[in-house]
């Protein structure tokens, strides 16, 4: 494969070549630094990072674990800053502990744990003439979020008997928030953060709703049950159904107690991501990751204020409590025999077709009503995958996560894999999801009707159905194969400023490590997919940001691969033989100060 070192403005550059080298890696004129890592103190009083002495207490003032989502916010004033917000999904005891015992966690590692999930905020500054960033510490902004800070929940379930638990029979302040996947940022200045695989934390599921979100009779994989009844499904049943939210946090309040937005529906939420109708209102788009589950969007029934003042920032606040939820149906244009599971192309040249919006619930300013037959809008709002199931949802290949075009509209999801799809009993291929044992994963691009994002009907083809272009069951809109770079696993997805869509991917099966691709949305390069960036081995790509000036991306679990430990490292990155590896975050910039891909 040749993709050329030319290329749509904003991918001229050349591209990486798959490779398996323990580091970043970037193309050639463009530098890097580790702007933070797991560990690193952002709060006053925080110690500097000991990988041998850590303790909870530190940890809650330090820079948390296994970074994902990223976001950049500006800061008006302080020249040369910004405000990154990154979630921090889960933890690897194993490779953050010295002879660590799975079967026998002590109290301190558990509740370092506790510290090192959730969310962190932190200031960085740039250094004039490159791309760099390095954090600023103490920062009055800065804030660590994680498994026991208070949240509060929101919206049409807070309060309801569903989500009260001994500790809180009212039903609206919750201890933490867990597996924080992907997320997005709100034209008001707010950022949203998934709660995606909650249910690893509970132990002793046992009811149809607990199987249906994946908790399971026993012992959960951490053991905190242990420590925290909470976590003990048969003594609060309750707990599991105040996570599964979309956290709504504003950074630029240090004070401010995240919001959990039950109107946009419990579920493994990869990512939420909205736009603004014609009139204002915010749609929130949203993946639920998990193979043959379903695709979501709200609707605000409330417009968005403009402006920074107090009115306005309290009035954006409510946004996300009032409104529809949907979920999507899609409909293949191909007759169904033309779609056979290998990923061959239908007749009419595309995988393509319609789709309908299904409204499950409305929250509305005197209460909730259900468009569910027999379940109540609380239901609706608890357990939405139920809702789905009964309203007849596409079952998709683990949606994850998804960006609308700033410039067009258009909304792209990632469909990350789905080994299951054409299993006995499982849902087989369909135009949308066309290859059984699916790999590589593919990325839908979905157009509004009249490009109104409240719309109740839209159309959508596969823009990309991805892995090696050698493979005949590719796909890259329809642009050249022979000039494009193989990609596997899409997850993460973000805009640059010139429209075109970049792709992160987790679990890249062609033998090669994880990365970052950048690929045209218009024009005659529409589809011209070329790598940016490798990732150290065992790690996924997350976060992606690109400015005019500066990627920015999350390495996620670096050194994960089966097997390994402190003991037995598989990646020392990013600091080297004999020192702990560690999740972080890079920045990458051109090192003549141009802009990226120009
Ligand atoms: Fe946490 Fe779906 O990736
Ligand atoms: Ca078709
Ligand atoms: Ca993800
Ligand atoms: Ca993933």
């Amino acid at each position: 494969h040749k993709p050329a070192a030319d290329g749509a403005r904003g991918l001229r550059f050349a591209p990486v070549a798959p490779n398996t080298a323990d580091q970043v890696t970037v193309p050639s004129g463009y530098g890097q630094n580790v702007v933070i890592r797991w560990g690193e103190p952002i709060l006053r009083g925080a110690p500097a990072f000991d990988s041998e002495n850590q303790t909870a207490a530190a940890q809650a003032g330090q820079f948390g674990y296994n970074n994902d989502f990223l976001s950049l916010l500006p800061l008006r004033g302080e020249y040369g800053k910004q405000v990154l917000v990154a979630n921090h999904e889960y933890t690897d005891e194993i490779l953050m502990f010295r002879g660590y015992d799975a079967e026998n966690p002590t109290r301190e590692q558990v509740e370092i744990a506790w510290a090192a999930h959730g969310l962190s905020v932190v200031v960085v500054q740039e250094e004039r003439r490159t791309g760099k960033l390095t954090p600023v510490t103490r920062h009055y902004l800065n804030r660590r979020l994680h498994t026991t800070s208070e949240f509060e929940l929101t919206g049409p379930a807070a309060g309801s008997a569903l989500v009260r638990t001994s500790a809180d029979p009212e039903g609206r302040t919750v201890l933490g928030t867990l597996n924080n996947c992907a997320g997005g940022t709100t034209p008001w200045g707010t950022t949203l953060h998934g709660e995606e695989n909650f249910n690893q934390y509970f132990a002793n599921g046992s009811s149809e709703t607990d199987k249906r979100y994946g908790m399971v009779p026993g012992a959960s994989e951490r053991k905190w049950e242990r420590f925290d009844k909470r976590f003990d499904l048969a003594q609060e049943p309750n707990e599991s159904h105040r996570f599964g939210w979309v956290v709504e946090l504003d950074p630029y309040d240090p004070r401010s107690t995240p919001r959990k937005r039950t109107a946009l529906g419990r579920f493994k939420h990869e990512a939420a991501q909205p736009r603004l109708t014609a009139d204002g209102r915010p749609v929130v788009y949203m993946g639920d990751d998990e193979r043959f589950d379903y695709f979501y969007k709200f609707v605000s029934s409330k417009r968005m204020m403009k402006g920074s003042s107090r009115r306005a920032r309290e009035h954006n606040l409510t946004l996300l409590d009032e409104g529809t939820l949907y979920v999507a149906k899609l409909t293949g244009d191909s007759p169904a025999a033309e779609i056979d599971g290998t990923g061959k192309l239908p007749n009419d040249g595309e995988f393509d077709g319609s789709g309908t919006w299904i409204p499950l619930a409305t929250a509305g300013p005197d209460g909730a009503v259900s468009h569910v037959p027999g379940m109540t809008a609380e239901e609706v709002f608890v357990f939405t995958r139920v809702a789905g199931d009964k309203a007849g949802a596409t079952k998709m290949d683990r949606p994850e996560d998804v960006e609308p075009s700033p410039r067009s509209g258009r909304v792209y999801v990632a469909l990350t894999n789905n080994k299951d799809r054409g299993k006995a009993g499982k849902a087989p291929a369909d135009e949308a999801n066309p290859r059984n044992a699916n790999k590589h994963g593919q990325v839908l691009e979905l157009a509004e009707h009249w490009d109104d994002p409240s719309s109740d009907g839209f159309a959508w083809r596969l823009f990309l159905v991805a892995g090696d272009p050698n493979d005949p069951a590719t796909y890259f809109a329809g642009y050249p194969k022979e000039k494009v770079s193989p990609i596997s696993c899409p997850d993460n997805v973000a805009f640059d400023p010139h429209g075109n869509l970049w792709i992160s991917t987790d679990g890249n099966q062609l033998g090669s490590h994880d990365g970052l691709f950048g690929v045209a949305t218009h024009g005659e390069r529409r589809g011209e997919l070329k790598q940016f960036l490798t990732v150290p081995k065992g790690a996924e790509t997350c976060g992606p940001i690109i400015q005019d000036r500066r990627v920015l991306v999350a390495v996620q679990h670096p050194g994960e691969i089966d097997g390994a430990s402190v003991e037995n490292p598989a990646s020392t990155w990013p600091d080297g033989p004999g020192k702990i590896v560690r999740p972080s975050v890079v920045a990458v910039w051109r090192t003549d100060g141009r802009d990226i891909g120009v």
